[in-house]
């Protein structure tokens, strides 16, 4: 870790102003995605009645469910849209309660058996270290990371059920010690989809690591489980009576969060970092696995596409996040988005590596992508629709290619990580006294293996 990442030392000014600016920043984002009302404020509130935690819960709304082929626009063949697959995008994905055979062909290269470093040796070892008479402290017990503790249920709905009444009735006399772990353990719910699949990862990593059952409040489930066969339960309503206490985090993992205190935590911050759960992947994958009407609808479109009057073998899936970071890095951060010459480098890249490369390009600036991204070739189609509210189509095309490019924003991150192929980035966007790289630090967010291409800085030097 370079010497720049330091804790907090700037002046306090320095740092009300930061935290404010940075603040505003969030809430901005907050506020542009909801296109559709949500209810705002805080949001324990349960989708469904508390006795009930136990039916694991669906109901995804079915808004960001929609991934018709037909809706897609293409430059390099108009894909004939298959209604199959808007069919089947109407079948509501209430099969979340199964999260069994995780047939996940999202990374063709990972394995896709949850088997790797946590295999499961059994449901009831976790009583392993606390049996004994003494029933140390509860940090104790935690600190012990061994296979065992770490395959702890936390992310099936069976501790929940039974824990949680008495949990709730008593949240403070250290009653009967049971073997199952205890407490509750959430993190916020804050920033769009990227943000949110970063805290749903890190709370799944550090739950388990601390050894704590994990619940997502109703809004992170509403925003992930119409895309993702996520397995973690709603935090049910009563639990907003307890005695919460927020544990923030940085946005990379330090050795202190290998003990956090608590019963009842809630994490706070924008955590976004393979730092957390690398160690996990195979777990993260099996959480992250598209729903199959959601990837079928992918399939469909790339399956639409033709490179010069064949499939392509290879799909570069391309994002570019332009709204308001165009505005937002160079006057906030002291940094810039991707420019023409990036993507073109970036591009150049894999046409140079594979065959016959098909780009997939998703955006919230489309237009810009369109007059900036070079056509010609006949390898590019602009394929996103670009829609903030509902980022789901794009997403899953994203994660369904083989590589990926990615500019900034933890979207095209998670796309990357998904994909697991090839993935270039832009790296050094922000000049090097940025306050962005007191809250980020690239190497905890970029993979040591992804290729990184240094941002043009020069439009942020000139007078
Ligand atoms: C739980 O849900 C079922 C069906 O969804 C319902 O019949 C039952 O009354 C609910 N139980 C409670 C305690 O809410
Ligand atoms: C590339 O992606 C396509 C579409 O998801 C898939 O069918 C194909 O098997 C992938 N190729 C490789 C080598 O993984
Ligand atoms: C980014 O900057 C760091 C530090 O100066 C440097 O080591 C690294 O090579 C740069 N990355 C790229 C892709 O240029």
């Amino acid at each position: 870790m370079p010497g720049t990442q330091g804790p907090f030392f700037f002046p306090m000014a320095h740092f009300v102003l930061f935290v404010f600016t940075a603040s505003t920043i969030f809430h901005l984002q907050q506020r542009l995605v909801r296109i559709q009302p949500l209810p705002a404020a805080e949001r324990l509130v349960p989708v469904e009645p508390e006795d009930n935690a136990s039916s694991a819960p669906s109901a995804p709304s079915a808004r960001s469910t929609q991934i018709t082929p037909g809706a897609l626009s293409t430059q390099i063949a108009p894909s004939t849209p298959s209604a199959s697959s808007a069919r089947s995008a109407t079948s509501a994905p209430g099969a979340t309660s199964a999260p069994s055979a995780p047939s996940a062909p999202i990374a063709p290269s990972a394995p896709s058996a949850p088997s790797a470093p946590s295999a499961p040796s059994a449901p009831s070892a976790p009583s392993a270290p606390s049996a004994p008479s003494a029933p140390s402290a509860p940090s104790a017990q935690s600190t012990q990371i061994t296979p065992s503790v770490l395959s702890t249920p936390i992310a099936q709905s069976a501790p929940s059920t039974p824990s949680a009444p008495s949990a709730l009735s008593t949240p403070s006399t250290p009653s009967v010690r049971s073997t199952a772990p205890r407490g509750m353990w959430t993190i916020n719910a804050i920033g769009r989809l990227g943000n949110q699949m970063g805290e749903y990862a890190t709370l799944y990593a550090l739950a388990r690591l601390n050894g704590r059952p994990a619940f997502i409040p109703a809004e992170m489930h509403s925003t992930l489980a119409p895309l993702f066969r996520i397995s973690l339960p709603v935090l049910p309503a009563a639990a907003r009576g307890l005695p919460w206490h927020n544990y923030p985090l940085h946005d990379w993992m330090e050795e202190r969060y290998r003990h956090i205190p608590g019963e009842y935590v809630r994490l706070t911050g924008y955590p976004c970092s393979w730092t957390f759960y690398h160690h996990l992947r195979p777990d993260i994958l099996r959480e992250f696995t598209l729903h199959d009407h959601v990837r079928e609808g992918a399939q469909a479109y790339l399956r639409g596409l033709r490179g010069r009057g064949r499939r392509p073998a290879t799909y570069v899936g391309v994002h570019v996040r332009r709204g308001d970071y165009v505005h937002v890095m160079p006057e906030v951060w002291k940094g810039v988005v991707a420019d023409r010459a990036y993507l073109q480098a970036a591009l150049d890249r894999f046409r140079a590596r594979h065959e016959a490369p098909v780009f997939v390009v998703t955006s919230n600036g489309m237009a810009w992508c369109r007059e900036n991204i070079d056509a010609s070739r006949g390898d590019v189609v602009f394929a996103g629709d670009g829609v903030e509210g509902s980022p789901a189509k794009d997403f899953a095309l994203l994660t369904q290619c083989n590589h990926t490019v990615m500019t900034i924003g933890t979207f095209g991150i998670w796309a990357a990580y998904l994909a697991g192929g090839e993935t270039v980035y832009l790296a050094n966007y922000t000049l090097p006294d940025s306050p962005f790289l007191k809250v980020f630090r690239p190497e905890a967010a970029f993979l040591p293996e992804w290729f990184g291409i240094a941002a043009d800085l020069s439009p942020l030097l000139k007078p």
